[in-house]
């Protein structure tokens, strides 16, 4: 394991990165850990419980958080593909809160909308059935209006949808040792170390931005890794940050899987970029025995420019890596392909719907402070108003364009392909399988929609900044 020295050899190396807009709040160098593994490949059946807790995040107060089966976040849910696997989520807070599976094809009755909140002190059943190709998922609370708060405090964990033949692939699959599960968060600390959250005025135009890292919930770690090949399985979970990530000595990252599963092979990338409700796989290689730190570009996104938005610009660090020789190195080369299929579905006579995600009305009525500022072809979200519907099985054209600042649009219950971002051929880590795409003026995507939604039971589609959500940048479907 690590010790003092090595740690702060570790440390050193961030003297080389940049001004830190986001501060890495305390130098403890702790390891960090890993969600606990929920794994029903096996028993398909698993629990969650909704529930208050209390964490002490920086050597500082406590504060009061929300998670699932623990005091923040959730433990890390493994399911079977191919298999039929029994949830239970029980809620023991006082407010209404949800499951929602962000990237599971499942029907719309199970897929843990603000149409399936469970009220305090129940429980909520659903079956899910997979048949879908390995990816990293994730689950939150989607209550319709408290789902950036929710979140915010811990509402949150991470889903591996898995077919066991990882080890076929030759990918890592040692869970935290060299199959990492990273959720990034940034958050903010009051100067006694709670958690602050109150979204005034601007956090709900421009969505909350923090001025801390956490990774899995912990702030300042370092990830232990063997000398190998690593897999990272990084979740955007944050409420609004963009981040374009990279590794502090630019050695490249293996991208292996969008949102909706593998590509065909690995692409090699310097850089990328993860927006709220993304995910990404890569695989980082540290045969040669050199740590490096993953870094992100801070990106400032802000619908009134320069004035309010803060600067853009400077790098800051997400997360340390520290080899220790000891840990078993399991892989030590790339896969030279995968057997995910890239998609390339045919456009050809698929109807088109546009979507233009609205600020305007929130703009205008910020001295209101009406919580329904935002829009999406000029209607709020509204639960009992179904915004369309469309045909099972059908593929569409959905050209999706972003008003005053970059919005991560999210479709539930498909996956979809872009095929353009403002007329060009998309970035590399938009050419997988896609549940999410930030919208940087304007996006073509080619949907597909393979699992069934009732009336009741709509598909939702928003932008995945959480404040914008909540404040009714967000609509509902149907498929039959
Ligand atoms: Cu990750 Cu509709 O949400
Ligand atoms: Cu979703
Ligand atoms: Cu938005």
């Amino acid at each position: 394991m690590l010790n003092r020295r090595q740690a702060l050899l570790c440390g050193a190396s961030f003297g080389a990165v940049a001004a830190l807009p986001v501060q890495l709040a305390a130098q403890t160098r702790e390891h960090l850990t890993y969600p606990p593994l929920l794994d029903a490949t096996r028993s398909q059946r698993f629990r969650l419980r909704a529930q208050a807790g209390k964490t002490r995040f920086n050597g500082g107060a406590t504060t009061d958080t929300l998670g699932y089966n623990q005091d923040y976040l959730g433990p890390t849910l493994r399911l079977m593909t191919g298999a039929d696997t029994q949830a239970e989520v029980e809620n023991q807070l006082r407010a209404p809160v949800s499951a929602h599976w962000h990237g599971l094809l499942v029907p719309g009755d199970v897929d843990g909308g603000p149409h399936q909140a469970i009220a305090p002190g129940q429980s909520w059943r659903p079956v899910l059935s997979l048949d879908q190709p390995p990816a990293t998922a994730w689950y939150h609370s989607h209550v319709h209006g408290t789902t950036a708060e929710q979140v915010m405090f811990g509402l949150a964990g991470v889903l591996h949808v898995t077919d066991g033949q990882d080890d076929r692939r030759g990918l890592p699959s040692a869970y935290g040792i060299d199959d990492l599960t990273l959720v990034l968060q940034d958050r903010q600390f009051n100067r006694r170390g709670r958690m602050t959250y109150n979204s005034g005025m601007h956090d709900a135009m421009n969505g909350f931005l923090g001025d801390t890292m956490l990774v899995n919930g912990q702030v300042g770690a370092t990830a232990v890794v063997p000398k190998g090949i690593v897999r990272c399985r990084l979740v955007n979970g944050s409420n609004a940050r963009i981040y374009r990530l990279s590794l502090s000595d630019n050695r490249p990252m293996h991208l292996i899987a969008t949102d909706g599963g593998y590509l065909d092979r690995p692409v090699a990338l310097n850089a990328f970029v993860l927006a709220p409700g993304e995910r990404a796989e890569v695989l980082v290689d540290f045969t040669s025995g050199t740590n490096c730190s993953l870094v992100s570009e801070n990106i400032a996104n802000s619908a009134m420019g320069g004035m309010m938005g803060g600067r853009s610009g400077g790098q800051f660090v997400v997360l340390p890596f520290a080899i220790d020789t000891t840990l078993p190195t399991r892989i030590d080369g790339l896969p030279d392909s995968l057997d995910g299929a890239l998609p390339n579905l045919d456009i050809t006579g698929a109807s088109v719907r546009g979507f233009s995600l609205d600020m305007s009305m929130g703009m205008g009525m910020m001295m209101t402070r009406s919580n329904e500022q935002f829009s999406i072809n000029n209607a709020a979200f509204d639960e009992s108003a179904l915004n369309f519907a469309v045909a099972h099985n059908s593929l569409e054209r959905w050209i999706v364009q972003g008003d005053l600042m970059m919005h991560p649009f999210h479709i539930h219950g498909v996956r979809f392909q872009v095929l353009s971002e403002n007329g060009q051929r998309p970035r590399p880590e938009n050419r997988g399988w896609k549940d999410t795409v930030l919208v940087n003026g304007q996006v073509e995507l080619a949907v597909r929609f393979e699992k069934l939604a009732s009336r009741s039971a709509p598909y939702m589609y928003h932008c995945h900044i959480l404040e914008h959500e909540d404040g009714g940048m967000m609509g509902q479907f149907s498929v039959s």
